[in-house]
């Protein structure tokens, strides 16, 4: 019985695991496995799903055209493949993960499909021969992109959209940047840009400025007050610019700053006025939406309200211990152990450690006050300890280290002191 059921995986294991040509009768294959044809065979979604189909590792060629294919998400990846035929199928969308599943792909036949729209993620591909004939694209205004996309791939044939542009109101398009108003400094550079169909122009307080469509002004001066049109054909959009002498010294002047969350330059800026500015490294775990920080520039000509709290940390450990602490858990402490005892721990960047450290001191002084569970979250805290001091790395900010890991020795020592145990950890 033993020895059957041994059998049994050894089938398994060579049937999954080695390179071989799909035993069914619907594909053909060349005799080093680098080319597979499985085409007219009125094939449907299931054939993927099957245990004996698997395509070898070694695929470079795929053809699967002329099934019934309405997708290819069950669609194994394969790391070599670099020409798949999915032309005269069913597919009504292609997955957005495409590149990445198939990462040397470069030619892909999808013609003759009922394929309505192209995933945006497909923008950053540009070494792609791609057939997109014969598909219902429904060209609207979101998938505008393919446009400029198209001239950087190799395009094979035209596609047929069934509405006439990609935006109804494409005639009249006119657009300008900045799109807001503006408050600039005398003697800084400012351009202007203005973006059309048609033939424009630009106007100063309703008078001619410029027959191009973009205008670099080297040194603004004061006359440069005042409202910017660009004029198209038949339509106008407008900013007004107000020029500051900056000798009114009515400024926080501009500063830097290198966080956990990133690295932040918040410029020179008018007294009480708040800067926003995106969160370099997206939203914290708490915050759904596009995360922005800010900081605002008070009567007095000093930086308050400093607020990142929307912001993403910048190593992807925080990141993590962010996303748990998002969560809202009672026994964070064990999430963290969990958590940390299955990463390496040469992963763990300074912001880790110190992020860690100030969770740690935190949580222990919640519970030092309950008194409840103390034991218990004492051996967490010894534990997540004893990661931080088995952290190897050599850390630019050594003397922050040290304090860091300090606190925490006193945290430690603390609690040695109430919970008796008769071992003491010792620090680096
Ligand atoms: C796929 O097979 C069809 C039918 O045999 C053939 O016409 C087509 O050229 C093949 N595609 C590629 C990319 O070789
Ligand atoms: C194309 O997309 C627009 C906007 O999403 C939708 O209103 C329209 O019905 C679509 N047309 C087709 C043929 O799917
Ligand atoms: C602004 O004034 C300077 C002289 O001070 C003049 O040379 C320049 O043409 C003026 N610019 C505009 C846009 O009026
Ligand atoms: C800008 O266009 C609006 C209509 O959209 C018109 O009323 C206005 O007079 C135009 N302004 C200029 C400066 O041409
Ligand atoms: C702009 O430059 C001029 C000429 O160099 C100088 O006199 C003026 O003080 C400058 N303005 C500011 C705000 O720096
Ligand atoms: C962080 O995570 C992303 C995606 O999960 C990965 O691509 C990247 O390499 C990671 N960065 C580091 C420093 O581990
Ligand atoms: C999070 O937990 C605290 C106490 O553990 C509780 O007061 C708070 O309401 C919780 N918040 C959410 C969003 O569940
Ligand atoms: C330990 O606890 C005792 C009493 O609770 C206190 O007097 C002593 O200062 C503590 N020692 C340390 C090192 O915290
Ligand atoms: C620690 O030990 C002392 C004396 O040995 C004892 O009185 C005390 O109750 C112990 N504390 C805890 C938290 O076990």
């Amino acid at each position: 019985m033993l020895s059957l059921y041994l059998l049994l995986i050894l089938y398994l294991t060579q049937h999954i695991l080695t390179d071989q040509c799909p035993s069914t009768n619907s594909c053909k294959c060349s005799s080093d496995l680098t080319i597979i044809s499985c085409t007219n065979q009125q094939l449907t979604d299931e054939f993927f799903l099957n245990l004996d189909v698997h395509f070898p590792k070694s695929t470079i060629v795929l053809n699967l055209s002329s099934n019934s294919f309405s997708s290819i998400n069950s669609l194994a990846n394969l790391d070599n493949l670099q020409t798949l035929d999915l032309s005269s199928n069913k597919l009504q969308s292609l997955p957005a993960n495409l590149f990445s599943k198939f990462p040397q792909l470069s030619s892909l036949y999808v013609q003759n499909n009922f394929l309505k729209t192209i995933p945006n993620t497909f923008n950053e591909i540009s070494n792609i021969n791609l057939d997109l004939s014969n598909n219902p694209i429904n060209c609207t205004c979101q998938l505008k992109w393919i446009v400029k996309w198209f001239e950087t791939i190799n395009l094979r044939s035209p596609i047929n959209c069934k509405e006439k542009d990609f935006c109804a109101d494409k005639k009249n398009f006119l657009h300008i940047t900045p799109e807001q108003s503006q408050i600039v400094y005398e003697n800084d550079s400012f351009t202007l840009k203005c973006s059309a169909n048609t033939k424009v122009f630009w106007t100063l307080n309703n008078e001619f400025y410029s027959g191009a469509s973009d205008i670099f002004i080297p040194r603004l001066q004061s006359n440069h007050s005042g409202s910017w049109t660009c004029h198209s054909l038949n339509q106008n959009r407008s900013i007004s610019l107000h020029v500051l002498n900056t000798q009114l010294n009515h400024f926080c002047q501009s500063i830097q700053m290198d966080t956990s969350k990133g690295y932040f330059y918040w410029p020179r800026t008018l007294t009480g006025q708040t800067i926003q500015i995106k969160c370099p490294f997206g939203s914290a775990a708490w915050f759904e939406y596009d995360a922005h920080a800010s900081y605002m520039c008070s009567k007095n000509r000093q930086w308050v309200d400093l607020d990142l709290s929307q912001c993403g940390f910048r190593t992807n450990i925080s990141r993590e211990f962010d996303r748990i602490l998002s969560h809202n858990q009672t026994n964070l402490l064990s999430k963290l152990v969990t958590y940390i005892s299955k990463i390496n721990l040469d992963e763990f960047q300074f912001d880790d450690i110190i992020f860690l450290i100030d969770l740690i001191d935190e949580e222990q002084s919640k519970y030092l006050t309950s008194r409840k569970n103390i034991e218990e979250i004492s051996m967490l805290i010894y534990r997540l300890t004893d990661f931080i001091l088995q952290v190897k790395q050599h850390f630019p900010i050594i003397k922050e280290y040290q304090s860091a890991l300090n606190r925490l020795r006193s945290i430690l020592e603390q609690l040695l002191n109430i919970t008796n145990h008769s071992w003491v950890y010792v620090g680096k």
